[in-house]
């Protein structure tokens, strides 16, 4: 069977399953009825068949299907839906400048591509933008008329925004291929290209403005799901105890391409970053063309690999609430320092207030099967002075260790929970003295 090829027709998201080497004229005319697209020398030496192909102008008669995974194509029906082709109609209409109107489709939508380059283009101008597609009744100078007439008018978008299916740079673009295709979100590839599948269909997520911003508003740090690690560590407005955390993992190369919202997605209890996300008590921000869900990233964990996240949606950023993050305790435990994945990890952060514990928290990964964070247990300490908190550190330490049931991996239960009580009395002496 052959490979479909799917790309956006019009704003449709199509998918062709025939020869790929056919002509994108003869398949915009034959199999999807689109014979606005004229078919004239098949040589690329009239423009009939003109029409816009990821924002630029090209002959159909010479764009084989094969090459068109993930492009966006605009035919004149499609530009016939836009303000832009209405300025251009009108002027072409008041110059006469449409005879038997073989050449007008291509004709448009040269003058289209041109006016996107060129924002008052003079006579000579005009002539070598149209200058391949040929009128042989009209003649050009009632179109350069209509084209310098069109110019005139401001402010108008003459092409449609486009952009490749795959490489979306736009999260509404981004949205449509994750609805209408199966296709893998895709950020740094870190995770994904360890088992690279043959013939995925990848959702190239890093040029999504949203998702490659760090931003702040009065509640939250909001990190861009594509926002490499190397990107956490270098900004001003990422909290120390996330930065170390980043520092943490692998080495420079994976890190320069790995991000926050890759490790959050992959799901696995062993992610670093995620384990801090998850102790900052951090959201995520989902989005789809149904609209925007806010989650708990506690919430979002389901099990093991298993994710509150549907087929149709999208990590698009994580909000870090703002809070004092400045006492802190982290400690990944591998088998070496670099490219180590956890063997055990935690982190616990404090917050004092008027001499009162006034926010606690720990977190464990690598541990179960989704990252622990033991809200109710920790909240013990909440409201208590340093003297209280030491005289109650018996019966936290107890309710942890009743709490803490790891699972079986490279190393033993018990290995597990003995690191994980020590981790966790090594930060209550460094916290609490
Ligand atoms: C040699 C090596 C060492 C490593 N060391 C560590 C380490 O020390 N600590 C650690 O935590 N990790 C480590 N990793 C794993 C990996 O680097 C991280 O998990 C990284 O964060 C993945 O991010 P990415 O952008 O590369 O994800 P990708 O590989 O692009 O994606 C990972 C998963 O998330 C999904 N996804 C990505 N973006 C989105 C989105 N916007 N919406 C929905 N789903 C999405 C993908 O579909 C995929 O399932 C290591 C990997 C390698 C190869
Ligand atoms: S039919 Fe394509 S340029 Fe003539
Ligand atoms: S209007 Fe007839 S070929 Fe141009």
């Amino acid at each position: 069977m052959r490979p479909s090829i799917i790309f956006n027709l019009n704003n449709n998201i199509t998918e062709y399953t025939g020869d790929p080497s056919n002509r994108l004229l003869d398949v915009l005319r034959l199999v999807y009825q689109l014979t606005g697209t004229k078919c004239g020398c098949k040589e690329g030496e009239c423009g009939a068949c003109s029409v816009i192909l990821d924002g630029k102008l090209v002959n159909s008669c010479l764009v084989a299907m094969g090459s068109l995974a993930g492009a966006h194509v605009i035919t004149i029906e499609g530009y016939a839906t836009t303000e832009a082709f209405q300025v251009l109609s009108d002027a072409y209409k008041e110059e006469s400048a449409v005879q038997c109107g073989y050449c007008i489709p291509g004709m448009v939508l040269a003058s289209a591509c041109l006016l996107a380059s060129c924002q008052q283009p003079d006579e000579a101008q005009i002539r070598r933008g149209i200058a391949g597609n040929l009128c042989r009744c009209t003649g050009y100078n009632s179109i350069v008329r209509a084209v310098s007439n069109a110019s005139k008018q401001e402010q108008i978008n003459w092409i449609p925004s486009t952009s490749n299916l795959y490489v979306p740079t736009s999260l509404d673009s981004a949205m449509q291929t994750r609805a209408y295709t199966t296709c893998i979100p895709y950020t740094g590839g870190t995770d994904l290209m360890v088992e690279a599948r043959r013939d995925a269909n990848y959702l190239f997520l890093n040029q999504v403005p949203e998702m490659r911003e760090i931003v702040e508003d009065s509640k939250y740090i909001r990190i861009g799901a594509a926002v490499t690690f190397t990107e956490l560590i270098d900004h001003a407005l990422i909290p120390q105890i996330v930065k170390d955390a980043c520092l943490e993992i692998a080495a420079p190369a994976i890190r320069n391409a790995g991000t926050l919202g890759g490790n959050i997605g992959n799901g696995s209890a062993k992610a670093d970053a995620a384990l801090i996300c998850m102790l900052l008590d951090a959201e995520l921000r989902l989005e789809s063309i149904r609209g925007r869900r806010d989650i708990m990233l506690r919430d979002f964990y389901r099990g093991n690999k298993r994710l509150d996240l549907a087929t149709d949606e999208l990590i698009v950023e994580i909000l870090i609430p703002k809070r004092n993050f400045d006492t802190y305790y982290h400690k990944k435990v591998g088998a070496r320092n670099a490219l180590a994945i956890a063997r055990t990890s935690f982190a616990a952060v404090i917050e004092w207030k008027d001499g009162r514990i006034h926010h606690f928290a720990t977190a464990f990964g690598a541990v179960s099967e989704v990252i622990l964070r033991p809200y109710e247990i920790d909240a013990l300490f909440v409201g208590h002075t340093k003297e209280e908190a030491q005289e109650m550190r018996l019966k936290y330490m107890t309710a942890m260790y009743a709490y803490i049931q790891p699972i079986r991996g490279r190393v033993s239960e018990q290995y597990r929970k003995d690191v994980c009580m020590n981790l966790l009395s090594d930060a209550l002496d460094v916290f609490l003295g």
